[in-house]
């Protein structure tokens, strides 16, 4: 049974992420993204509610909740990367809203990795729906898969990051890159969005995202850019570019 602390703790959270999602709902009705492409990429999902989350994925306290749509064109308009050249990978990629924006732009291929399969088949399901709509979205799959065991693909080139997840399962993720840029040597560009927030009320806004403090913490990779979202503060994306990066 949680103590009363524990229990005011839940509650306090509870109530941070309702008022998080009327500003979320407020934001994405300025730029109605599901109702154009006849998707479903909006509605937030706690990982408790999902048949398939397991207890230590919701003890990480990831979430699936999408990125406004003009904070992701904004920000992969400033990534340094050739599109052709390059898979983009959204890492936790939840309903797919990333995957179908990244479509926008000529990347070789786009990857969305995604550990619940429940929200694999609704990303799925989405990029089917915008294909039907708007026709050809087959540079896109979608991996159901730890992303600390994913199979990072050799011409990866950029990758996205929303808040997915805890900082240790980020450096595990990290290591995993380095070890793909190690055995195919290539530019990479990180992309982190969204700051962290260090009492979870979003009062005390940290100057990066949580998912971001490995690379912030490695020489390996250099912080290029800092782009700052259209939508709110709170969105704001960080580049890190691999050091010795060919150019
Ligand atoms: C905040 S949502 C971001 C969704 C999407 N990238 C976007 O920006 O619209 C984070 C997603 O990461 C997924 N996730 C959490 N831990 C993961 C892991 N270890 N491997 C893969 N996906 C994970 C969650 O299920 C959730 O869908």
């Amino acid at each position: 049974m949680p103590d009363d602390d524990q229990k005011a703790r839940l509650l306090r959270t509870i109530e941070y992420r309702q008022k998080f999602d009327e500003r979320l709902g407020q934001i994405d009705q300025q730029t109605p993204f599901d109702s154009v492409h006849g998707v479903d990429t909006t509605e937030s999902v706690e990982l408790w509610e999902l048949p398939d989350a397991e207890q230590t994925w919701v003890g990480r306290n990831a979430r699936y909740s999408p990125t406004p749509v003009l904070t992701v064109r904004n920000a992969l308009s400033k990534c340094d990367v050739k599109h052709e050249e390059v898979t983009f990978v959204d890492v936790g990629c939840g309903k797919g809203r990333v995957l179908l924006l990244a479509g926008e732009l000529p990347f070789r291929r786009i990857v969305g990795v995604e550990a619940s399969e429940a929200l694999c088949a609704i990303a799925r399901s989405n990029v089917e729906k915008a294909s039907e709509a708007s026709g050809g979205h087959d540079r896109i799959d979608v991996v159901h898969a730890d992303a600390t065991k994913f199979d990072v693909p050799a011409d990866a080139g950029l990758f996205y990051f929303y808040e997915p997840f805890s900082v240790e399962v980020s450096a595990t993720v990290l290591d995993r890159i380095e070890d793909s840029i190690r055995q195919h040597p290539r530019r990479v560009v990180l992309c982190f969005t969204g700051r962290g927030q260090p009492d979870g009320e979003g009062t005390d806004l940290e100057k990066t995202p949580v998912a971001a403090a490995p690379a912030e913490m490695r020489d390996q990779w250099n912080l290029v850019k800092v782009v700052l979202s259209p939508d709110a503060e709170f969105y704001d994306s960080f580049l890190y570019e691999y050091a010795s990066s060919p150019a």
